[in-house]
């Protein structure tokens, strides 16, 4: 009889775990720490909605798709196109998400676009775009999928670049302007009645100086971080991130970055 009882204990932990499976959207998932997102929720046994840009499925995320089979879901988003977020918000109609990790960024370049005196200011709203009304946008578009969830958690990735107390040489003036702004989109956000009125945790994430193609014009000149010790480390930052509404800015670490 124990066995019996123990056993079907079992199954029951054993479905339990799956019927529970919490559900991560991950933006700019196909390389760099977005992919390393994917592949570490996907790891722990979540469903991951991996999003990318491209035109066709990027070879990083096949593969990943390849390991991991139905945990994993690829689907097309350009976190500047509006239209686009909206579709694939209603296409995933139904499908709470626990957790969005708002990633894909870009830095604007660095000596060739952000030095004063020869300033590209196109390039200013393209970084803006991606890295602020981005997150924001997918926020709003992704509210009532998050709001149905168990987890009901909003993460964006920010950089500790985006301190203002911090800045004591110039430059990446685009790029340090955008993570400012977006510590604030999202603090302000989480004010906001239909994210307190659903419970819903919005938090900021910082990975440090990381090994990435966004750090190739000064790898070597600069010590740079692994990628999976990064993102294993901001994981733990957001399932221990505090829920009292401050919002508050934090290193992979866990070391509060000051506005
Ligand atoms: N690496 C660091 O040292 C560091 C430090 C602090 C903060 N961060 C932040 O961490 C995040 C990820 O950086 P990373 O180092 O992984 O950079 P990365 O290797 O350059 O990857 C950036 C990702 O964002 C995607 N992306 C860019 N524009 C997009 C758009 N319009 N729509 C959808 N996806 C878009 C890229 O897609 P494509 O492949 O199509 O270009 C790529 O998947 C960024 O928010 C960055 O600001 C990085």
């Amino acid at each position: 009889m124990f066995r019996i009882v123990g056993t079907l204990s079992l199954i029951f932990i054993f479905f339990g775990t799956i019927a529970n499976a919490e559900t991560v959207m991950v933006t700019g998932a196909n390389r760099g720490i977005g992919l390393e997102f994917a592949r570490q929720y996907a790891d722990k046994g979540w469903t991951v909605i991996a999003t990318h840009r491209r035109e066709d499925i990027p070879e990083s995320l096949a593969s990943l798709k390849m390991q991991y089979a139905s945990l994993i879901r690829i689907e097309t988003m350009d976190v500047t196109n509006h239209s686009g977020i909206d579709a694939l918000a209603k296409k995933l109609d139904g499908i709470p998400i626990d957790l969005i990790v708002h990633n894909a960024g870009i830095s604007g370049g660095g000596s060739a676009t952000q030095q004063f005196g020869r300033l590209d200011y196109s390039t200013f709203q393209d970084v803006m775009d991606v890295n602020v009304a981005g997150p924001l946008k997918i926020s709003e578009a992704f509210l009532d999928h998050v709001a149905a969830s168990d987890g009901k958690v909003i993460f964006t990735v920010t950089s500790s670049q985006g301190s203002i107390g911090s800045v004591n040489r110039p430059g990446l003036f685009y790029y340090r302007a955008s993570k400012s702004a977006v510590n604030m989109v999202m603090r302000n956000l989480a004010q906001h009645p239909k994210i307190t009125g659903n419970g819903i945790l919005i938090g900021l994430i910082a990975p440090g100086a990381t090994d990435t193609d966004f750090m190739a014009e000064v790898r070597g000149r600069m010590p740079l971080g692994d990628p999976k010790e990064r993102v294993a480390g901001m994981i733990a930052q957001i399932e221990s991130y505090p829920r009292d509404g401050s919002t508050l800015s934090f290193e992979w670490d866990g070391e509060e970055i000051p506005w």
